[in-house]
């Protein structure tokens, strides 16, 4: 049986990064699905869809295939057999990505290929609902969180590295806005599983989150 670790949070409390080493540590599959949600954000500003019209969102939901793959250990996201992965880290997209990841319609494609990722190999996999909704039997399950301010800052700090001046107020107001949406949607909130580890990395570096939850794993597959 494949093991499975399940990294779930609210944005920008490092899932990705911590996930993405602990894949390369274990020689695990690293799968991140909030770049999935993403996908489908992309697909519906580009058919130019917006996220109150349920009937049209869950229509060209159908027609949108989103899959995998993996370039040099990187994950690759496809739409309907594009390469899409250089288009879905903006604020636009990732907020279109939790205004639809409300509707059945496309939780329940993007949840059937995660679930068959997991079971044919050990994955790291992080998002919102993973421990909760994806897989509820994943033999390590981490809630990692950080204090708005934080993962405001960290984000500052990225969008800064990248060459775009972005205001601190508005980026923590709207990961506040992104939080309220993730938590209280209907489906799948965001929300700890009762036998999830929290880790809270507003006062830890990386690879303190890093080898706290590579002890876990040790402990759990012993
Ligand atoms: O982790 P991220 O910022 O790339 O995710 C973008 C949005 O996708 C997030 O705000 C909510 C949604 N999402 C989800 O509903 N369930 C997941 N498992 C992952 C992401």
């Amino acid at each position: 049986m494949s093991f499975n670790i399940a990294i779930d949070g609210p944005a920008g409390a490092g899932k990705s990064t911590i996930a993405k080493k602990i894949a390369a540590k274990l020689s695990f599959i690293y799968v991140d699905t909030g770049a999935m949600y993403r996908a489908m954000g992309l697909h519906f500003l580009r058919k130019g869809i917006r996220p109150e019209d349920s009937a049209a969102i869950e229509a060209a939901a159908l027609e949108a295939d989103v899959t995998i793959g993996y370039e040099n250990k990187e994950q690759q996201v496809y739409l309907n057999g594009e390469n899409v992965t250089g288009f879905l880290r903006t604020e636009e997209v990732g907020n279109m990505a939790s205004s639809v990841s409300v509707y059945p319609g496309v939780r329940r494609q993007l949840m059937a290929l995660q679930k068959e990722l997991a079971a044919r190999q050990d994955v790291v996999m992080d998002g919102r609902d993973i421990g909760t909704a994806v897989l509820p039997q994943a033999q390590l399950k981490i809630y990692l969180t950080a204090s708005s301010r934080v993962r405001a800052l960290r984000r500052y700090q990225e969008l800064k590295a990248r060459g775009i001046d972005g205001s601190l107020e508005v980026i923590e107001a709207d990961i506040i806005e992104r939080d309220e949406r993730d938590m209280t949607r209907e489906i799948s909130p965001l929300c700890k599983a009762e036998d999830a580890v929290e880790v809270d990395s507003s006062e830890m570096t990386i690879e303190q989150v890093v080898s706290t939850v590579i002890d876990l794993y040790r402990e759990r597959s012993r």
